[in-house]
């Protein structure tokens, strides 16, 4: 458990620190966390804690729905790590009834929060029931509603009167060009969309490649008003700052 005070101490004391050490810390403070890892340019958080003596487990989130490349990717990254990496899925009967009611599609009209709420946040939720904290790739250069994305959070999303979950965020002051000069100089593995003008990369019916100037989460449930490019995985948080 991880009051309000330690909270803010561990944040200010990790505020400029880059996310290795984040992680060192934070890993030793709560060690009963994993990677939550979304077969993106993520795979850093991955790369930076494969030299501890107990790596934090990794689990991915499996909506069925990722691009062939994701997959495919997803294998690289178990094979260069030699790490298991947890297939999370959603609910077999809660998948069906929505498909079989509203489609293959529905979140092109009635918008993605049905869906990823299905295939993504239920999924993940009963994962977190069973851990103390959660890593993420989050950064605070990803998006307007990102900007004030910690170092170290309670996560109210996830977090019930009995089991407090943590959500670290050791990428949150780095840039995009931070993360992909790393990735080039450790020739980590990346998801090879990222050379088909990806950025931001989801599901593959809810992620499109992006042009010069757009920024990089317009390629993400684009049919949708920019406000609201936020799945029930982090929008909660967001939402709640003050
Ligand atoms: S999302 O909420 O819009 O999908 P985004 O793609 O920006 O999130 O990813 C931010 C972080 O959320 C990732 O670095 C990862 O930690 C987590 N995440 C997103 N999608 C997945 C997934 N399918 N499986 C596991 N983690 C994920
Ligand atoms: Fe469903 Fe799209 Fe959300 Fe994936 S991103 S879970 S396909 S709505």
């Amino acid at each position: 458990m991880i009051d309000q005070k330690e909270l803010e101490a561990l944040n200010a004391a990790l505020s400029e620190a880059e996310p290795r050490e984040i992680l060192n810390k934070l890993l030793d403070r709560v060690p009963n966390t994993a990677i939550s890892f979304s077969g993106a340019e993520d795979v850093l958080l991955i790369e930076l804690t494969k030299k501890r003596t107990n790596p934090p487990s990794i689990f991915t989130l499996d909506t069925g729905r990722l691009h062939p490349e994701t997959y495919r990717y997803i294998e690289t990254v178990r094979d260069h790590y030699n790490r298991p990496i947890e297939a999370l899925f959603p609910d077999s009967v809660e998948v069906n009834n929505l498909i079989t009611i509203k489609g293959m599609y529905s979140f092109y009209k009635d918008g993605h929060e049905e869906c990823c709420g299905i295939r993504k946040v239920q999924p993940l939720r009963k994962k977190l029931s069973g851990l103390d904290a959660w890593i993420t790739g989050q950064r605070r250069d990803q998006s307007p509603a990102r900007v004030e994305v910690p170092i170290v959070e309670i996560d109210k999303a996830f977090s019930t009167q009995e089991h407090q979950v943590i959500k670290i965020n050791p990428l949150a002051n780095w840039t995009s060009t931070q993360v992909w000069e790393y990735i080039r100089m450790l020739d980590v593995p990346y998801n090879t969309l990222h050379d088909q003008g990806y950025v931001s990369i989801g599901c593959e019916p809810c992620t499109k490649a992006i042009g010069p100037n757009q920024h990089e989460r317009e390629g993400r449930w684009w049919w949708e008003e920019a406000t609201i490019k936020e799945c029930g995985l982090h929008r909660p948080n967001i939402q709640e700052k003050p």
